[in-house]
Formats: C-alpha cells, structure tokens, sequence
C-alpha cells in the first residue's frame, strides 16, 4: 500500500517544493537592468548614437523599450528617462544616489578638475560651493542688483533694432541676441564691456564659442579607456589644451584688473569683487582659490549665456510661427506699457500671458533637452530595475514636456493651457523641468527668468516684427545646430516697424 502511495504523494509534493525553490531563488536574484537595445562588444551602443540629434533618437528608443531604458555606452552604463512619474523617481525620490555628475575629459579639463558647481562630483565641496554661489552669487538680491545693467543693454540693442527699423533693413535676431546675452554675463561677471566691432569682443566670442564646442564634443576615451590616441590623432587633446589655455589667461587678467588697488570701482560689485571678497573672507568652510574662482567663472560663461540667448531666440522664432500668439501677447505687453517707451522689470509682473508664453517656449524648445547628465553615486532600484553606481543618467525633458498623457495637443504652442495652470518650471512639477531639479537643480533660474523676460517684453512692446520680403512663415524652421546648448541652426532674420505712437 505504502509502496504504491509513495509516486503519488511525490507527485503531487514536488512540484509544490519546486515552485516554493523558484520563488526562493528569485528573492535571491537581483533586479534585472533596465531593457535596451543589444549593442556589439565593447562600443555597446555608441555607433548607433548621433550627438547633433540625441534626444530624438532616444525618443524613438523610448517608444520600443519603455521611460526607462538602458544603453552601453562603450564601456560606460547609461539609463534614459523619458516620462515625468520617473523624472521624479530619480530627480527627488531618489535624488540624492543620482546627484553626481559623469567625469568626461573636456568638462574636467575646462572646470580645473570640477573646482566648480556645474561638473563638480556630488561631495563636500560641491555642497559648500553651491552654498556660497546661491548666497552671493545667484541670490535674488545680488540679481537685483544687476538690473541697471540688464536695463542698460537691453534699451542699446533697442537702439540698434531702430536703426535697421529706420533703413528698412533686416535685423538678425539671433546675432543680436546671442550678442547681448554674453554682453550681460560679461559686464555683470567680469565688470567688462566690449565695444561692438573691437577685437577684444571677438577674442572673448572666440574663447566662449570653442569653449561651448568643446564641452559638447564627444571624446572616445571617456567611454572606451586606451583610446585617448584616437582623440590625440584627431587632435582634440590639443584643442581643449589650447583652450584651457586661453581661457585661464582671460581669467587671470579679469582678476589681475580687479585686484589693482586704482581700478576704478562700479557702483555695484561684479561676481569677481564677490569671489575676491569672498576668497579674503577666513569664516567660509573651504579656502577658495584662484582655481575655484575661474571654475566658477567658467560656469557662468557655459551655463549663463546661450542658454538665455537660445531661449530668447526660440520664443521670437515660435511667436513669428504663430501670428495668433503674437497679436495677443503684444496687446498685453502693450495695454501694460502704454505709451512708455520702456518696460521694466515691475511691468513685466503684470502680464501673465507673457509668462505663459515663456513658459511655453521653455516647454517646447528647452536650451539643452537632455539636462545635464547625472551619475548615481551608489546602486539603487528606480521601477523594479537595479541601477549600478556610476551609471551615467540622461533625463530626456524634451520627450518629458511633449508626453501626450500629460499634455493636451503637446506640439501645439499654446501659452493659454499655463493660464489656468499652477504647473511652473522651478523643479516641482515634472512634467516641465527645463532647469531640472532637486538638489542640482539650475541655481541661475532667477537671473535667466529677468533677463529672458525684460528682452521678450522689450521687443514685442517696440516693434512690430515682420518676415523679410519673399519669406512666408513656413519658411522659418526649427532646425538645430549640434552642440551642448539648442541653439536655432538658421538664423532668425526679422524686419522691425516701429510702433508710431510710441
Ligand atoms: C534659460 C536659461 C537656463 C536654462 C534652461 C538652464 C538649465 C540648466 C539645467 C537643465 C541644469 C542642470 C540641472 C540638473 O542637473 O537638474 C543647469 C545647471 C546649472 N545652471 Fe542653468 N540654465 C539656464 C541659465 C543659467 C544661468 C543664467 C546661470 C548662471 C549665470 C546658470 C547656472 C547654472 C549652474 C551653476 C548649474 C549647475 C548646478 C549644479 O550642478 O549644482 N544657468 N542649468
């Protein structure tokens, strides 16, 4: 009996033994990565990749694998995140295991080794400096004390318009702003002006250009080690040396002028009078060097200037697009400004379809769609998948702030859907996270928001803007040009009428 029980109760015992051994062995397993494309031994992804159209090629990869995906790039683990639910798993849930930053050669070079805030590892140091920048440098009281300056610059390129107004002729927007953008980062960092044509001017567009070059430029050993001869043969060691070089001399001299005892002193201190003060200054946590001062002053340089003057270029590029916006947004600009020749920064509080139209320009044509790279400092679990440390972190906010179950006609350019909305680009709200967020979120919010809006507002308040004799409106584009910063790859030509009863 019991020799013909035994097949039977192992029959109907093993399977339940071996369903109970599974799930103990799955508890025992890691969580799987993230699902992404199989890439070939040792460059993994990277040959798929094109740096000039990144974001959206990642886009598609999305569609197939999901908002969290994984790549190898070359040697080096990256994940995309492509929906605001995860954009806030790992901008605040997990904030701090991905508040790091990916070393890369031309980043480290030009920032002396991250002795800066925007490439800096996430350490003590990085908590300190930013500490120190967002009291001094990027408060609003300190932004505040610029506006003379914004004011100035942004009534001479008001001259300028006028004069090509006059003459019927062509302004290049894009020209005047990326001009007047650097001109403010310059007088209000540096205490410089440059005169329009001088060559010290086209020294310092040189230095900043490459710089931006440079910093968007892919260099292969960061992702395969003992490559560094292929970027060498390509020359590109030589280049960022150069650079370097260039760009520390200008530091340098902005600092000798700034430490003789018979400059002549501003009314308001410059950031260099700030970091210089600070520097003499016993009671700060870490002793700021020279070194410390010229990173700092190379973030404002990268992180300051094209970023404003792309922006600004994108919403005169989107309102021409869009002729309905642009009759309603001038008709508030210009109920609020009346007959003054000039609005300044208290007007520009009183026009909230003003806003929303920045913010909606902020929405669809961000400076740099892909943020600023991460990296997670230990591993962690983001949505069931296992996240190694020292992955490298893209979070695609160009895909995030066009997700059409968060956003109602995403490709339409529409600033009315902010007018009911308590939705702000300040890092709370995940579905529009152009200065990103968390604890490395942009610390220059506040001064590109002033001087964004005092230029729109100036513009759109002066002239009335037309496209230029045989151009129709579909013949403005969107185009890009490759680079660390979205910047518009055509440039944006208007003709300016003057306004008669201004
Ligand atoms: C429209 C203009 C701007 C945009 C869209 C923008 C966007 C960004 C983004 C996406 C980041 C990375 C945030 C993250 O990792 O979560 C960043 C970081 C940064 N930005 Fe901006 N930015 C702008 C203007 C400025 C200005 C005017 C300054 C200063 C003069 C500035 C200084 C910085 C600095 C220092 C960081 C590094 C923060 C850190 O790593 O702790 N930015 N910005």
């Amino acid at each position: 009996m019991v020799t013909m029980l035994l097949p039977l109760v192992l029959c109907l015992t093993l399977p339940v033994f071996f369903l109970f051994f599974i799930q103990h062995l799955r508890a025992f397993k890691k969580p799987p990565l993230p699902p992404g494309p199989k890439g070939l031994p040792i460059i993994g992804n990277l040959h798929k990749l094109d740096n000039s159209i990144l974001c959206m090629q990642l886009w598609h990869l999305s569609k197939k694998y999901g908002p969290i995906f994984s790549l190898q790039l070359g040697l080096r683990k990256t994940i995309v995140i492509s929906s605001p639910k995860l954009a806030k798993e790992v901008l605040k849930n997990h904030d701090l295991e991905f508040s790091g930053r990916p070393k890369l050669l031309p980043q480290q070079k030009l920032s002396y080794n991250g002795s800066e805030i925007v490439f800096s590892p996430y350490n003590e140091y990085w908590r300190e400096m930013r500490k120190i920048c967002v009291a001094h440098i990027f408060s609003s009281k300190r932004v505040s004390s610029f506006s003379s300056i914004r004011k100035f610059e942004v009534k001479q390129m008001i001259k300028t318009i006028s004069g090509h107004a006059s003459s019927s002729g062509v302004t290049n927007l894009s020209e005047l702003l990326i001009s007047l953008s650097s001109t403010i980062i310059c007088r209000v960092a540096f205490g410089r002006r440059y005169e329009d044509e001088g060559s010290e001017r086209s020294r310092f567009h040189g230095l900043l250009n490459e710089l931006q070059v440079l910093m968007g430029t892919f260099f292969i050993s960061d992702f395969i080690p003992f490559t560094g001869w292929i970027d060498k043969l390509k020359g590109l060691h030589a280049r960022l040396e150069r650079n370097f070089k260039e760009l520390d001399k200008f530091y340098q001299e902005v600092i000798d002028e700034h430490m003789d005892p018979n400059r002549q002193h501003a009314e308001e201190q410059d950031m260099v009078d700030v970091l210089l003060q600070l520097k003499n200054d016993r009671s700060l946590s870490i002793d700021l060097t020279y070194d410390h001062i010229k990173g700092v002053l190379m973030n404002i340089l990268a992180a300051g200037t094209d970023t404003t003057a792309a922006t600004s270029v994108w919403a005169m590029t989107a309102l021409v697009k869009n002729p309905r916006v642009m009759k309603k947004v001038q008709e508030e600009v210009r109920n609020v400004g009346g007959t003054k020749d000039f609005l300044d920064e208290d007007d520009i509080q009183k026009l909230p379809y003003f806003k929303a139209m920045i913010k909606e320009t902020l929405r669809l044509h961000l400076p740099g769609p892909l943020l600023v790279p991460r990296e997670s400092t230990e591993e962690c679990i983001v949505d069931g998948y296992r996240i190694p440390a020292k992955t490298i972190v893209y979070v695609n906010a160009w895909v995030i702030q066009r997700d059409p179950e968060v956003w109602k006609n995403p490709e339409e350019f529409c600033p009315e859907r902010f007018l009911d909305s308590a939705i702000d680009y300040r890092g709370q709200d995940f579905e529009l996270i152009p200065f990103g967020a968390g604890r490395r979120i942009c610390p220059g919010i506040l001064m590109a928001a002033v001087t964004l809006e005092l230029v729109l507002a100036n513009l759109l308040h002066s002239f009335d803007w037309e496209l230029p004799q045989g151009i129709v409106k579909e013949d403005i584009d969107f185009e890009v040009l490759p680079g660390i910063t979205q910047h518009k790859k055509n440039h944006l030509c208007l003709c300016a009428k003057t306004r008669s009863h201004i």
